[in-house]
Parts: C-alpha cells; sequence; structure tokens
C-alpha cells in the first residue's frame, strides 16, 4: 500500500512574510503520524524562503506547475532544473485551474510530467471531471481520456515517483466535498485504467490522493476508502491549524 501524503497546494495565496509566518507555526505543530508524507506547494516567489524553513523537516517542497523545457526563450515560465535547484522535490502537474485558465492540455501534462521526473521531480498529475460531464454520466470518460493522454508512454524513471491526484472540479473550492463513496469509486477506477496502461505492480502502488474542500471535519471518512491515499488541499491548507490537524485521521 502506497505512503499516504497530505499536500497543502497555496494557490496564489502569500507573501513572503506570511508564508514565513505559516511554516514557522506548521513546524510547530506538525510532529504527529510521522507515518504520513507531508508537503507544502507555495507560490513560486516563496519556494526559496520556505525551502529554507523546511529543509531540516519532515515537510517537503513542492511546485505548482513546471515547464517542459529546461532553458530557453519562454518568457514568464520556470524549468524543472530551477525547482529543482530550489529544493523542490514535487511538482502538481495539470491542476483544474491550469487547465481552465491557462490552456494546459493533457499532451501538455504529460510533456511536463516527463521532463518533471527526469529533473528528479515527483510529479502529481490532476485529473478530474466538472459538473456537467458528472451530470451527463461521462465522469469515466474523462478520466479515461485523461489518464491515457496525460500519462501516455512512460519510461520507468518516468513513472516511478509518480503520483495522481483526483479533484472533481465541482469540488475544488466550492465547500462541496465528494462523498467518500463517489471518491473511492472515481479512485477505483482511476486503479483499474492505470493497471491495464501500465500492469498490476505499478498501478497497486500507485499513490492516489483525493482533492475538492478537504478539511479537518471530513479527512477520516476519505482516508478510510479503500484506494484514497491522501489529499491535495487548497482552502484548508493555508493555515497551519487546519492544514496540521489533516494528519489527524
Ligand atoms: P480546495 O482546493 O481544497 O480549496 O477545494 C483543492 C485544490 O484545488 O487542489
Amino acid at each position: 500500500m502506497p505512503k499516504p501524503l497530505i499536500a497543502g497546494n497555496w494557490k496564489m495565496n502569500k507573501t513572503n512574510s506570511e508564508a514565513v509566518e505559516m511554516v514557522t507555526q506548521l513546524k510547530e505543530k506538525l510532529n504527529k503520524n510521522s507515518d504520513v508524507d507531508a508537503m507544502i506547494a507555495p507560490p513560486y516567489t516563496a519556494l526559496s524562503v520556505v525551502y529554507d524553513l523546511v529543509k531540516d523537516t519532515r515537510i517537503s517542497l513542492g511546485a505548482q506547475n513546471v515547464h517542459h523545457e529546461i532553458s530557453g526563450a519562454y518568457t514568464g515560465e520556470i524549468s524543472p532544473l530551477m525547482l529543482r535547484d530550489l529544493g523542490c522535490e514535487y511538482v502538481i502537474i495539470g491542476h483544474s485551474e491550469r487547465r481552465k485558465y491557462f490552456s494546459c492540455s493533457d499532451e501538455d501534462v504529460n510533456k511536463r510530467l516527463k521532463a518533471a521526473a527526469r529533473a528528479d521531480l515527483k510529479p502529481i498529475v490532476c485529473i478530474g471531471e466538472t459538473l456537467k460531464e458528472r451530470e451527463e454520466g461521462s465522469t469515466f470518460d474523462v478520466l479515461g481520456r485523461q489518464l491515457k493522454f496525460g500519462l501516455k508512454d512512460l519510461f520507468d524513471r518516468e513513472k516511478e515517483f509518480l503520483s495522481i491526484a483526483y479533484e472533481p472540479i465541482w469540488a475544488i473550492g466550492t465547500g462541496k466535498t465528494a462523498t467518500p463513496a463517489i471518491a473511492a469509486e472515481a479512485h477505483k477506477f482511476i486503479r483499474e485504467k492505470i493497471t491495464e496502461m501500465y500492469g498490476a505492480p505499478f498501478a497497486d502502488d500507485i499513490r492516489i490522493i483525493y482533492g475538492g474542500s478537504v478539511k479537518p471535519g471530513n479527512i477520516s471518512s476519505l482516508m478510510s476508502e479503500q484506494n484514497i491515499d491522501g489529499a491535495l488541499v487548497g482552502g484548508a491548507s493555508l493555515e497551519a491549524d487546519s492544514f496540521s490537524a489533516l494528519f489527524d485521521f
């Protein structure tokens, strides 16, 4: 069974002084449940100051996005090598907000995940359906397509440290969490699809985490489901109290 991961995605929040304040508090509170991996993904601007605070702790650093080239004329983009150089261990790829507002496609996800893995970053690939797609009954078609193209043609090294985040878009930042049963059904489908693509030994071990309004009040019921190996958390990751409470499931 994969080791659980609780990951915080700060999105476009926190100045450097706010980041330092939050992480200083978090370090004091987060001494429990060390059988769970912990990661925070601040905005790019705070990666360096946060790294200095977490480098000797159990908290890993992550980035929220990455470009697929190592360097070049891509104004405004950040490369996998740059993230690695700043101390990042993880990178979130294909978050629904990147897909919706910044045209990130499944093909981009595939290129970014390969480039990130080649730079020794651990990719967390996000997939999930909209409310319309769920209501139309096409959830599994959407997830299947995102996996088929997003995880296409991966070499061993590119998939070794891969995690998947199932994030139903209708549950992100809305306060509506998928019920544990809905989430578990999607996670089971994802594991089956990955088994089809890459075989059981790999699929059995891949970490599939859930995201969408995860809070201290619902983490235990989500984590008690088979196939849910952790959480990708937005809103509740912004405060040390609520984020540290997620490790008490
Ligand atoms: P939320 O965000 O926890 O605020 O719903 C989750 C995410 O977007 O990863």
